[in-house]
C-alpha cells in the first residue's frame, strides 16, 4: 500500500458535474488521494494518514490529457510544405507520400528514437494517454514495424495501412486495398483499425471494406472523413459503430445529426486545422448539436506538427468555437470516450490517477496563455514521470 495525498488544490477539475461546479466538475480548495495508483478520496478538508504530501497551492489539477489521434511513427520533416502553405499553397495528402519514402528508408532504432522524442514532448505537456498510428510504411513490413514500435510505448495503436494508396500501386489501387485486407490485417495485433476516407485517399467503398475487415479480426473502428471534403465516411463510422470520426471539419447537416445519434465520438484536430489554414468556428455545430466531442494533436510532420494537447485546447477556443470548458473537457474526457476508456479522462474514486498538475490557478490559463507551458508536473498511476512511460 502507498498513498499520496494531493492537498490544497486551488481548482480539482474532476469532469464529474454530480461531485463539483459545471461541466468540469470543478472543486477549489479540495485534497485529492491516490491509493496503489488508483483514486481513493476527493474531499474539501486534509488529508489523513498518507504516506507522502503534494502541496498544490496556487495550482490546478485536472486529468492528464488523452491524445487519442496521432501518427508518430515516422522519419524525416515537411517544414519546407509547411511554409508554402504561408506563401498560399494548399494542403493536400499528396504530402504523405515523402514521408512514407523516408520512414521506409528509416531503421527501426531512428523510427523508435524519433517516438521516443514526441512521446517526451507530449508528457512534458501534459498527455498520460496517447493513440499511436502507423501509417507512413504502407507495405506489409513497414506497417507491422511501425505497429510494433507503437507498441513498445502504447496499447492504444492503430493500424493506418489505408493512409493513401502507396505510389508503387498508383495504378491498380484495389491490389493494395486487397493487400491491406488478405494480408497486413490478418498479421496486425493493433487494438484499433483506421482508413483515410477523403479526398486523395480512400473511396468509401475501399474504406468501409477495410474498416470491416479489422472489425472481423477483433479491431476497433475508427475513421479519418471530411478533412478535406464532404463525404461518406462519417456516415461509415455510425453505421460500423465506430469508436470515432476524426476531422470532420468539412462535415453535412446530416453528417453532425448521424453523429449526434450515435455512439460515435466526433474527434476534433485543431492542430491540423491551424497548420493547414482551414476553415473555422465548426466545432460549435457539433456541441450545439450535441455529439460527443474529443480534442486531439493529430501529431504527424505534414498536417499538425504539435505534440502539445494545451495548444489544441487553445485553438479549439480561437478557431473552432469551443469554449474554454469544453475544449478542456473534450481534451480529457472526450479523449477517453473516443478510446473507449472508462478508466481515464475523469478523476473520480477508483479511477486511475493519470493527472496534470498546472503552475497556474486555473484551466483557462490553457487558453488564455497560448504558447507558455504551464505544466508543473506530469503524474501517471499517482507518480510523477518525467519520461515517456507506457
Ligand atoms: O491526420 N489526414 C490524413 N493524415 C494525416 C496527415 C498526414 C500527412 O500529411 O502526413 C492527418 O492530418
Ligand atoms: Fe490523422
Amino acid at each position: 500500500m502507498s498513498s499520496i495525498a494531493f492537498t490544497n488544490i486551488a481548482t480539482l477539475v474532476t469532469n464529474d458535474s454530480s461531485v463539483g461546479e459545471g461541466v468540469l466538475g470543478i472543486l477549489r480548495n479540495a485534497t485529492l488521494v491516490v491509493e496503489n495508483g488508483l483514486i481513493s478520496s476527493i474531499t474539501q478538508s486534509g488529508p489523513l494518514g498518507v504516506d507522502s504530501e503534494v502541496d498544490c497551492s496556487g495550482k490546478t489539477l485536472l486529468p492528464g490529457f488523452v491524445d487519442s489521434h496521432s501518427h508518430l511513427i515516422f522519419s524525416g520533416d515537411r517544414a519546407d510544405e509547411f511554409a508554402a502553405r504561408s506563401h498560399g499553397q494548399k494542403y493536400t495528402a499528396g504530402g504523405i507520400a515523402s514521408t512514407v519514402r523516408a520512414t521506409r528508408q528509416a531503421s527501426d532504432a531512428e523510427l523508435r528514437e524519433n517516438a521516443k522524442r514526441l512521446l517526451n514532448e507530449a508528457l512534458i505537456s501534459g498527455t498520460t494517454t496517447i493513440e499511436v498510428k502507423s501509417g507512413y510504411g504502407l507495405t506489409e513490413k513497414d506497417e507491422l514495424r511501425s505497429l510494433a514500435i507503437a507498441s513498445e510505448f502504447t496499447d492504444e495503436t492503430t493500424l493506418l495501412a489505408a493512409h493513401v494508396i502507396p505510389e508503387e500501386f498508383q495504378r491498380n489501387p484495389d491490389d493494395y486495398v486487397d493487400l491491406v485486407i488478405n494480408s497486413i490485417i490478418p498479421k496486425s495485433r493493433a487494438k484499433w483499425i483506421d482508413a483515410f476516407c477523403d479526398l486523395g485517399a480512400f473511396n468509401p467503398e475501399q474504406s468501409e471494406a477495410i474498416l470491416r475487415a479489422g472489425i472481423s479480426h477483433g479491431m476497433g473502428a475508427r475513421i479519418h472523413a471530411n478533412q478535406l471534403k464532404a463525404g461518406d465516411g462519417v456516415a461509415i463510422a455510425v453505421a460500423l459503430d465506430a469508436a470515432s470520426a476524426d476531422h470532420v471539419s468539412k462535415s453535412t447537416k446530416k453528417d453532425i445529426e448521424l453523429l449526434a445519434s450515435s455512439n460515435t465520438v466526433a474527434t476534433f484536430l485543431p492542430g491540423a486545422e491551424f497548420s493547414t489554414h482551414s476553415e473555422t468556428g465548426i466545432g460549435r455545430r457539433f456541441l450545439d448539436a450535441g455529439v460527443t466531442v474529443a480534442i486531439a494533436s493529430d501529431c504527424n510532420p505534414g498536417s499538425s506538427y504539435t505534440t502539445s494537447m494545451p495548444f489544441c485546447i487553445a485553438s479549439a477556443v480561437s478557431l473552432l468555437g469551443f469554449t474554454v470548458e469544453e475544449a478542456v473537457r473534450a481534451a480529457t474526457l472526450g479523449g477517453a470516450q473516443a478510446l473507449r476508456r472508462t478508466d481515464i479522462g475523469q478523476l473520480s474514486i477508483g479511477m486511475r490517477a493519470d493527472l496534470v498538475l498546472l503552475q497556474a490557478p486555473s484551466f483557462i490559463h490553457l487558453a488564455y496563455r497560448p504558447g507558455v507551458n504551464l505544466v508543473h508536473s506530469t503524474y501517471k498511476l499517482g507518480r510523477a514521470v518525467t519520461s515517456w512511460q507506457k
